[in-house]
Parts: structure tokens; C-alpha cells; sequence
């Protein structure tokens, strides 16, 4: 009999299977069977067979991807097999885009091409700015970007057109650019301000900070230090293997439907406070504790379950997200620039005190991503709003990946997960004079 498979013996019949057990790169962390294999164990013949039941998916594999891998215990996050930390030290973001988009690092010719597509797609329709017209002032921008980036899919009469990888680069390429656009004008138009149009001429991060702060009647020269904490944040938020984004964006994809929906629909996902709407909470919890006096309550309150701890825990990483690290130390670089930001001083406590309560230990809950990206963004002059949106405009080079994974993937179909059901049997209809 192989190693590699599972004896299983139904008590309920006495019956044994035989079920094999396959790998991905590492058997420490890729060892899987087919729940499909399961369906063959039954009591009756006319029985569905067994199913695995997994909310919220905890332990359960939707696909094979060779894009982004995480070793939550030992804190490793790799793009296509590259450590973050080295990225984030060497490459830019749209180098890294391609990366996660292609498989492989670009030679300088595919770089300048890469770059070149990416600034040519930079302008959106005019008419764009009608709808943008129609949100109140003050608008969450989270929640215009993911209006305007559905709206998209109907701009182009072959944004439905996924049928051929030259199609499919051309969609990719226009969110990769868009996004960005789109993401200043909910800023811009949010705050009353005119809009700045992308400007082909300058770099992603530094085109993304002219198009939010430049005005008409000033010369803005972004500090190339910001351009540089830009560059690195949109590195590390640009994809992280199945998270609730990706899955979702996997999940629209998977019916066809077209990627500028899919784009929406996960950067809808992300927008909740427990996903990537978090680096917003974090603000909002470090602006009511106010004061790293207060500090010691909100972390009872937290042990009290009054509260949560935002920026902390995380669903893979029982470890110290390596992200967080690198946003820590960031920081600082952007503070030379900007000035201090003292709310780091309560996240500092914060993580402090937390990483020496058992309450967090026993848990394993350590900064995730978006403890500290926030306070950077603060101090860029940047609203808690945007912060969301500023992780969306890289993640939608992950989503695109993951995306882009599952249309050549022979294996996917449309994703229709099974239920295990526990209501009412069958009865009748009850008129109104008898209920
Ligand atoms: C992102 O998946 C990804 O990769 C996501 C992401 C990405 O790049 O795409 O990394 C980005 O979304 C990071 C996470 C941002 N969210 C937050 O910071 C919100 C605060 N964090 C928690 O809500 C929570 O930690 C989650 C949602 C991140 C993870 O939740 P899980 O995996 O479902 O864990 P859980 O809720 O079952 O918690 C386990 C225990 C529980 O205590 P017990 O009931 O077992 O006693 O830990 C506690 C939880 O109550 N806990 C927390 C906590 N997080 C978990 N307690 C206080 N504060 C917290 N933040």
C-alpha cells in the first residue's frame, strides 16, 4: 500500500478506502486529498457521500497556485518563490506587479515595456468624473472606488472578452494603471479638490502622489523619500495567496464573469474591517486611546472582549506578519520627511504590552499588515478613509494574478461550494386563517 494516502474505515458499514494523498512544493504544509474522494463513502448507494465541512474555510485548499507562499509559523512570504524582505529592499512595485502577473522577473526590456503599457493606460473615461459627481462630499473612498471600478466593465465592449491572453493581459493591464486613477479622483472629489490627470511621464507611486496632492495653482515635487515608503508599502500589500480578496476575486471570476467586476467585487471584500479595511480601524482605535497612558484599559478591554485589537492576529500568520517589520521600519524614514506621527508611539505600546500578555501569546496574535501602514499614510496627509484604498491599488495586481491563475487553470470551474443543510424536512403549506 502507498505511504502517501489515507486508510479510512466508515464504522458505520465496516468499509475501508483507500484515499491518495498528493503535495504541492513542500510536504510540510502541501500535503492534501481530494474531498471529491470522500463523495465515494456512503451507507446506501443512493446516499451523496461524504462531504468536508469547513466554514469559512479554515482548513480547506481551493485551488493549486504557484503565485505568493506563506509559512504562517515560521513568518515566510514569498512572491513566486522571492522573500519579501529582498523585494521590498531591491524591486519597485511595478516590477513586482510583473512578477506576480508573469512568473518571473522582467529583463529591462520587459520592465520598460511593462512600465510603459501601465503609464499609457493611466487616463480614465471623462465621463467617469459624472459618476464620481453623484457620491455626496465626504464620500467613504473605499466605497466609491468599488462603485467606479464595477462601472468600469462598462466602458469597454470587450470587457467581457476573455478569450484570448492577449485579451486578458490588455484588462490587466488597464486595472493594474487604473485603479491608481481612479483612487485619487474618489480622493480628490471626496475633498472638493479639482482633479490631477495621471501624468505618463512619472513613476507609479510618484505619478499616484502628484495625481492626490499636486494642485493647479502649486508645483508639488513629491520627496522622493515618500515615493520610495510608497513604493515598498505597495510592494508588500500586493498579493498574499487566498485571503477573503482573492478568493472573491477567484470566486466572480470563476462564472466568467468579466475582471473589472471581479476587481470590484474583491476590492469589495477587502474593504471590511476585518480584512483590509483594518489599516482604517487601526487609526480609529489609536485615536481613541488618545494617549499611551490609556494604553494598560484598552488592553483589559480588549481581554474583556469589549474591543478588538485592530492590525493584530491573522488567519495564517502565527507569527510576526513579516510585512508589519518592514512597515515598522518604514515609518520612520517617512517621519524624517513628514515629521513624527505620535499615535506610533501608543502602537509601539500597544505591541508592547500585547507581545508580553499571555492573553495574545496564548493566541498567537502578533501586528498583522496593517498595524502600522496606516500610521504611515497619517503622516503622509492621507484621511483614514483612503487607507483602504491605498492598499486596494496594489492588491489589485494580486487579485489580477490569482485571477489570471484560475482562467488558465484546467482544473477550476465555476466555484459552488456544497452546504451541509439543518432546516425544516419537507411540510405544507399553511393558509393565513391557520397559522
Ligand atoms: C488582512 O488573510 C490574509 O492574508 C489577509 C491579509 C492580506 O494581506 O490579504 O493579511 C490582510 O486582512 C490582515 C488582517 C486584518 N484584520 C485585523 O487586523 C482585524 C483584527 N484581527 C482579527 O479580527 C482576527 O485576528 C483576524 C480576522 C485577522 C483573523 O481571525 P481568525 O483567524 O478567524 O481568528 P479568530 O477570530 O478565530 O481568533 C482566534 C482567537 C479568538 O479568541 P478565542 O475565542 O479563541 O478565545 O484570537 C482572538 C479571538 O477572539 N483574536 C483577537 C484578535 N484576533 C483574534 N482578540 C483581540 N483582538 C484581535 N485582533
Amino acid at each position: 500500500m502507498s505511504k502517501d494516502s489515507l486508510t479510512i474505515t466508515d464504522n458505520r458499514t465496516g468499509k475501508t478506502y483507500e484515499v491518495p494523498i498528493t503535495y504541492g512544493t513542500y510536504e510540510r504544509d502541501g500535503a492534501s486529498i481530494r474531498s471529491a474522494d470522500l463523495r465515494q463513502i456512503k451507507v446506501q448507494d443512493e446516499d451523496f457521500g461524504l462531504m468536508g465541512y469547513d466554514p469559512a474555510y479554515l482548513n480547506t485548499a481551493s485551488c493549486k497556485s504557484s503565485v505568493t507562499y506563506i509559512d504562517g509559523d515560521k513568518g515566510i512570504l514569498r512572491y513566486r518563490g522571492y522573500p519579501i524582505e529582498q523585494l521590498a529592499e531591491k524591486s519597485t512595485y511595478l516590477e513586482t506587479a510583473y512578477l506576480l502577473l508573469n512568473g518571473e522577473l522582467p529583463s529591462s526590456n520587459e520592465l520598460e515595456g511593462w512600465e510603459q503599457t501601465i503609464a499609457s493606460h493611466g487616463m480614465i473615461h471623462e465621463s467617469i468624473r459624472n459618476f464620481l459627481d453623484g457620491f455626496r462630499w465626504g464620500s467613504h473612498t473605499m466605497g466609491m472606488l468599488v462603485s467606479v471600478l464595477g462601472a468600469k466593465s462598462t466602458f469597454y465592449p470587450d470587457a467581457r472578452n476573455m478569450s484570448s491572453q492577449e485579451l486578458m493581459e490588455l484588462h490587466i493591464s488597464r486595472l493594474v494603471s487604473k485603479v491608481a486613477t481612479v483612487a485619487a479622483f474618489c480622493y480628490r472629489h471626496s475633498r472638493g479638490l479639482p482633479y490631477i490627470y495621471p501624468d505618463a511621464s512619472l513613476g507609479f507611486a510618484e505619478n499616484f502622489l502628484n495625481m492626490l496632492f499636486n494642485t493647479p495653482n502649486t508645483k508639488y515635487e513629491p520627496n522622493p523619500a515618500l515615493v520610495k515608503a510608497l513604493e515598498v508599502l505597495f510592494i508588500l500589500h500586493a498579493d498574499h495567496e487566498q485571503n477573503c480578496s482573492a478568493s472573491t476575486m477567484r470566486g466572480i471570476g470563476s462564472s466568467l464573469a468579466d475582471p473589472y467586476s471581479a476587481t470590484a467585487g474583491a476590492a469589495g471584500a477587502l474593504y471590511g474591517p476585518l480584512h483590509g479595511g483594518a489599516n482604517e480601524a487601526v487609526l480609529v482605535m489609536l485615536q481613541e486611546i488618545g494617549d499611551v497612558k490609556n494604553v494598560p484599559e484598552y488592553i483589559e478591554r480588549v481581554k474583556r472582549r469589549e474591543v478588538l485589537l485592530q492590525g493584530f492576529g491573522h488567519r495564517v500568520y502565527k507569527n510576526y506578519d513579516p510585512r508589519a517589520s518592514i512597515i515598522k521600519e518604514t515609518a520612520d524614514e517617512v517621519f524624517e520627511v513628514t515629521g513624527r506621527n505620535p499615535l506610533i508611539d501608543i502602537a509601539k505600546e500597544l505591541e508592547r504590552i500585547a507581545l508580553e500578555d499571555d492573553f495574545f501569546v496564548s493566541r498567537k496574535l502578533y501586528p498583522n499588515v496593517d498595524f502600522y501602514s496606516g500610521i504611515i499614510y497619517q503622516a503622509m496627509g492621507l484621511p483614514v478613509d483612503m487607507y483602504p484604498v491605498l492598499f486596494a491599488i496594489p492588491r489589485t495586481a494580486g487579485w489580477l494574478a490569482q485571477w489570471k491563475e484560475m482562467m488558465n487553470d484546467d482544473e477550476q470551474k465555476i466555484a459552488r461550494p456544497r452546504q451541509v443543510y439543518t432546516g425544516y424536512d419537507t411540510r405544507d403549506y399553511v393558509t393565513m386563517g391557520d397559522r
